[in-house]
Formats: structure tokens, sequence, C-alpha cells
């Protein structure tokens, strides 16, 4: 499904805030929150604030109006000017807010005003209260900020109208006062809220970094450390389920370690014995029934020096050819068994009989290389290289297909290398099927001297077999 852009843009925000450690997490919701709640009540207080502000300004101007109003009726009625001028100076001066005063005739025309420098043109035509009117208020935007201009008729008019101008400033300067308290407020709440959150945050994670880090020794095999229970709380439940779970892995690794110890050793021992087995069947194929067989023949061929009848002449021959073809086939079965050179001459001479051998029963072309030096290697070593590079011809006359083959075994400073290659068909070695023994039977025997054997192989690229097992080291060095 494809996804729109908007979910593309909420995907990637999602996947930036899962990157930052938790730590990262929990002071960006502290600062948000507090930013957040701090920004609302801010704005909310500012609103509220203004609201009143400006109807209590407006409230008192109205009052301040009527009040002159009142007050210059009769000094209107007598037409003492001067007097009603005193009366409007008399009015600024005792209100700070107020920033002109001046009262009109009925006609429209300025009777008396607070104006020093003339006055403002226009200014009379911008508010009127009309007939029913109590007082009438209209915002202007003049040369020194924004003014309420009140009109409060005189006598209900007939004596003129009271014009007062209150400024809008108080209003703005008690929001801009109270603004900057409520920021300073926050600056400081957002400090106690972060230094509660970096102290909360790390008894937080503290415990939870600590299992991380103990989680990664368990998955390195290593079951020995424990968790601490730092609180009473889920994360100290955690921290004891986990040591359960540490401790009950200890255990069947224990016993994993145990089974496969045993497992190594009843191998061994089967190994052994078997191969003892055949090397006892073996002498006596060679030294029993081959001698047996030799006498058998020689005492024909003395039957037939004793007795001159063409017919047991012919018979004895028969049979003496008999006998060697048994004898031939009871000597490769003692070699297949188990080679009297491997024991006798070592190593190096035992894989040439098998390869020559090999290359002749089975007419594939077959070269064998081998550096093992003059010392000879430990027999179980001996033993395990034979058998595995027996197995691999084995598997290589009945699998591959091959035209050639070349076998390599080598001594190098720690180890001892063994690589089997033919050119026949190959297979997929990552599927072997784990009901044949063969290439088990070769792994086991490497994995049991302490190494390693691996196969590269492809369908219709050939077959490599790689053998490396650890040479055992004495306190001169290599043996
Ligand atoms: N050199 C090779 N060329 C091609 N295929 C091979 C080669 N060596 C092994 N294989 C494949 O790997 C499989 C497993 O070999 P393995 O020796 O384990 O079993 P096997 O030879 O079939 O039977 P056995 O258990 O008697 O040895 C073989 O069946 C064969 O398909
Ligand atoms: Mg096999």
């Amino acid at each position: 499904m494809k996804k729109t852009f908007g979910q593309k843009l909420l995907w990637r925000a999602w996947e930036i805030i899962g990157a930052v450690n938790v730590r990262v997490k929990i002071m960006g919701i502290v600062i948000g929150g507090t930013l957040l709640l701090s920004a609302a009540l801010a704005l909310q207080m500012r609103a509220s604030v203004t609201r009143l502000m400006e109807t209590q300004v407006q409230e008192q101007g109205v009052s301040i109006g009527r009040d002159l109003s009142a007050r210059a009726t009769d000094l209107i009625l007598v037409n003492d000017l001067y007097a009603l001028r005193q009366l409007l100076l008399e009015t600024r001066a005792n209100n700070p807010n107020v920033v002109y005063a001046f009262v009109l005739d009925p006609q429209g025309s300025v009777l008396a005003a607070t104006f020093d420098e003339g006055f403002p043109a226009g200014l009379r035509e911008v508010n009127e209260a009309g007939a029913q009117e109590h007082h009438h208020t209209v915002l202007l935007n003049t040369a020194q900020g924004y003014v309420w201009d009140i009109a409060v008729p005189i006598f209900n008019g007939q004596a003129g109208t009271a014009r007062v101008g209150i400024s809008y400033d108080i209003v703005q300067q008690t929001v801009l006062t109270l603004t900057s308290q409520a920021l300073l407020t926050t600056l400081l709440i957002l400090g106690l809220s972060l230094l509660a959150a970096a102290f909360l945050t790390f008894i937080l994670t503290r415990p939870i970094l600590e299992l991380v880090a103990v989680t990664r020794a368990v998955a390195q095999g290593d079951f020995t450390p424990r968790v601490r229970r730092w609180a009473d709380d889920e994360i100290g439940d955690l921290a004891d389920a986990f040591n359960q779970m540490t401790a009950e892995l200890a255990r069947t690794d224990e016993l994993r370690r145990e089974r496969e110890q045993l497992r190594r050793q009843l191998l061994e021992g089967i190994i052994a014995a078997q191969e003892e087995e055949r090397r006892r069947i073996s002498r006596e194929l060679h030294d029993g029934t081959s001698q047996s067989l030799t006498s058998l023949m020689v005492g024909l061929k003395n039957l037939d020096t004793i007795c001159d009848s063409p017919q047991v002449h012919a018979q004895a021959q028969d049979l003496r050819n008999v006998a060697g073809q048994v004898l031939e086939d009871v000597h490769d079965l003692a070699f297949q068994l188990r080679p009297a050179a491997l024991d006798d001459l070592g190593l190096p001479a035992a894989l040439e009989h098998l390869v020559n051998e090999w290359q002749n029963r089975h007419q594939i072309r077959a070269d064998v290389v081998i550096h093992l030096g003059a010392e000879r290697l430990p027999g179980s070593l001996e033993t395990a290289l034979y058998r595995i590079i027996q197995e691999a011809l084995t598997n290589v006359a009945r699998h591959a297909g091959a035209k050639n083959v070349s076998a390599l075994v080598e001594r190098r400073a720690r180890e001892v290398v063994a690589v089997v290659e033919d050119d026949g068909l190959g297979f997929d070695s990552a599927h072997l099927n784990g009901s044949r023994l063969g290439v088990a039977g070769m792994r086991e025997r490497a994995e049991l001297l302490g190494g390693k054997l691996t196969i590269e192989s492809a369908p219709g690229a050939g077959t490599s077999l790689f053998v490396q097992i650890p040479l055992p080291q004495t306190e001169g060095g290599a043996s």
C-alpha cells in the first residue's frame, strides 16, 4: 500500500522520536508539557486581564465624563468659560489616565479644552452620543497611542457634550507586566521541573540500563552477572524475574555442557574402539587368513610337482587361481579396514596408497600433495585425517561424476589443513540432509579434535572440502 505524504511525515517523526534515548524522551515530555501549560495559562490570563482592564478603564472613563458633565452644566449656563477650562485641567490632573478633555456646545463648537497646542483637527467629529444614549465610546489611534474617546451629553445634550480621552496604555502596560511575570515564573518552573525530571529519569533509567548491559552479557553466553533490585516497583520485579531466568539459563547451560562433554567422551570411545576393532580384524586377515591362503597356494603348488596326472595339474592350477583371487580380496578388505601403513609408515604413505588404489579402482584422475614434515602427527590426528579424506574420496566416487580430484594435506605452524577438491556436479551444501552420515561423521571427527570442516559447493561448480585441525601445543611449541 502506498503511503501518503502525511503518513510518511508521521512515520519519519515516529522514527526520529523512537531513536532518541529514554532520558531525552522524558526531558522532552517535561519541557514540552511545561511550555504548553505555561503558554496556555499565559494566553488565557492575558485575554481575561485584557477584558477586565478594558471594562474597568472604560467604566472609569465614563464616570469621569459623567462627573465632568454634571459639574460643567452650571458653568456653561453662566458662560464661565475660564472656570470650565479650569475644571477640565483639574480633571486631567486628578486622573493620570485622562489624555484630554473638552466640552462642546450643542452646535458642536469647542467651548473649552485641555489642549495647549491647538485643538486637533477632526477630533470633534469622531464621536457623538446619540439622543437616547447616556454616553458613547470610540477607540481612536492617536499620536499618543490608543485612546478611548468617551462622549457624555450635558443636560441631556441641551447644554452640549463633555468628551474625555482615556489612555489605553494602562491596559497594555498591565498586560505586559503580567505576561513578563508569567514568563519568569514559567522559566523558574521549567528549571525546577528539569531538575526533578533529571533526577526521576536517573532513578528510572538506571535499572533499565543495567538490565540492558546484563542482557548483552547473557546474549554473549555469560550467565554470571545479576541485576540489582533498585526499588520495590515493577522494574524491581522485572529485575528479580530476569535474575531467575539467568540462573535457570546458567543451570541449563551447565547441563548442556556436561551432556556435550559426555557425548564427546562417548564418541571418542566409540571411534577409538571402532579403529581398534578394524585394526584387529585387519591384522587378523593379514597375519592369519592371508598366511593360511598363502600356505594353501604353496600346498597346491607342491601337489602340482608330486603328481603327474594332467587332470590333477589342471585342477590344482584352477584352485591356485581361486586362492590367489581370494588372497587379493582379503588384502583389499584388510587395507580398507585399516591399512597397516597408517600405523607402521605414517599418514603420507597411507594416503598415497589410498589415493592410488582409489584412482585405479574408479578410473578418475587423482593427485595428492602432502607436506607434513618429518615428524609424525599424533595417532588420533592421523586416523581422523585419513578417515575424512577416505570418506571425501568415497563421496566423489559416489556422487560427483568428476574427472579430476586433488587432495592436499599440509602442516602449518599451529594446525594441519586438508583440502579435497573435485570438478564434478557439485551440490547445494547449504541444505545438507541431516540423515546422511558421511559429512556429519567427517565434521564430528574434526570437531572432536577441536577443528572444523567446511564444504564449499554449488550445483555445477564442483566441490571443495576444507578441514582445519589444530596441532596439540606442547611446552616447547607446536608438536
Ligand atoms: N563431492 C561431492 N559431489 C557431489 N555431491 C556430494 C559430494 N559430497 C557429498 N555430496 C552430496 O552430499 C550428500 C551427503 O553426503 P554424505 O557423505 O553425508 O552422505 P552419503 O554419501 O549420501 O551417504 P553416507 O552416509 O553413506 O556417506 C550426498 O548425498 C551428496 O548428495
Ligand atoms: Mg558419503
